[in-house]
């Protein structure tokens, strides 16, 4: 059992903003006396409709839920998995899931440096499996405390499995619209292919700003604005797989993983295709593109806004991120800043 007694002083009500006191098996608010329990270790801040897989599916994000929560069920691993388990053969398929890569995204996607961690308050914002919430324990220290929120039904449990050897990692299961946590209250933060993800990357991103501390930083990767052709064949292309069953579109996403494959194989194949359509062998990145039940795409000027409005300062050569848009065949499918709250 976690001590949970660490992050009390962190937690608020998602109801009533009120602190919160702990027992046993729950969380419970001081003033509006609301309940959240804790299960497997996990304390749930969203209703028991969210524990599982089931075909409620009303909003967006119980369909988040749904799909993400089966996406880190089923691709446990994905970032765990040793470099020389993975045959040379089979490096197209597997890129993205061995630890090497997971230690290289985190240095470009997550960007915390080890004084950003040690001793500090971390929050991996959407952990998905835990992969980067692990990354970011190994650059710490046992005296940082490092917080990993998600809403899907299979990341909590798949990110606590993943990183349950670290007694200074919790993870929560909530909503990036409503955190259970005190304003300013976070040193570090980083959130990577999230916020797109939620229907309003822009409130998601305000309610993660605001649990940081003046001084702290968050880092923030969401999917970048394409060619316009390219936007327009993922749209309608995800019309049709948005609305597929999970089983339905894992088949879709396995074929197209299998045709990304061949195509890499052709000279340039790959950066040709991709000025085109989102193609990629690995069957987790395929799924994980097809399946999400929003993905909206952003720009630099955007993500720049969000954090001014915020008060945060950016820490990144503005000039030099902005131009990275500008050419139609070079952009960048990610895009990440770090900002500093003033
Ligand atoms: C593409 S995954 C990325 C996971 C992780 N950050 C990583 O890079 O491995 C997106 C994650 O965002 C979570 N998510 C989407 N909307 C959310 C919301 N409103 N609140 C909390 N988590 C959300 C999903 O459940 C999913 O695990
Ligand atoms: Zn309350």
């Amino acid at each position: 059992m976690k001590d949970f007694s660490k992050i009390l002083h962190l937690l608020q009500c998602t109801q009533c903003k009120g602190d919160l006191q702990i027992s046993p098996n729950n969380f419970h608010c001081t003033q509006c006396n609301k309940e959240y329990p804790i299960i497997d270790d996990i304390p749930r801040f969203v209703d028991d409709s969210f524990y599982s897989l089931n075909k409620k599916n009303p909003t967006i994000e119980s369909k988040t839920k749904n799909y993400f929560g089966y996406e880190w069920e089923h691709f446990k691993d994905w970032g765990f998995i040793k470099d020389q388990d993975v045959p040379d053969a089979e490096i197209d398929r597997y890129k993205g899931g061995r630890i090497s890569d997971r230690e290289n995204a985190f240095n470009s996607k997550c960007r915390l440096l080890e004084k950003e961690i040690s001793g500090k308050v971390v929050l991996d914002a959407g952990c998905g499996n835990g992969r980067y919430t692990y990354e970011a324990r190994k650059r710490g220290d046992d005296k940082s405390i490092l917080l990993g929120v998600d809403i899907g039904y299979g990341s909590v449990e798949s990110s606590f499995d993943n990183t349950k050897e670290f007694e200074n990692i919790f993870i929560l299961q909530a909503s990036l619209f409503n955190l259970p946590l005190k304003n300013h209250c976070v040193d570090s933060c980083f959130s990577n292919g999230v916020l797109m993800h939620t229907g309003n990357a822009k409130r998601a991103f305000t309610e993660v700003a605001r649990t940081v501390k003046a001084g702290g930083v968050f880092v923030a990767h969401v999917y970048g604005k394409l060619n316009p052709v390219w936007e327009f064949n993922d749209w309608w292309l995800r019309q049709i797989t948005t609305r597929l069953s999970i089983s339905w579109c894992m088949r879709l996403s396995s074929a197209m993983a299998k045709l990304s494959g061949l195509i890499n194989k052709l000279p340039n194949g790959f950066t040709i295709s991709n000025l085109f359509l989102r193609l990629q062998p690995s069957l987790i990145h395929m799924f994980d593109w097809y399946s999400a039940p929003t993905a909206s795409h952003h720009t630099y000027k955007e993500l720049f806004n969000w954090y001014n409005e915020n008060n945060f300062t950016i820490a990144d050569d503005v000039p030099q991120k902005l131009s990275e848009q500008k050419s139609l065949t070079k952009r960048p499918w990610g895009i990440n800043a770090k900002g500093k709250r003033r």
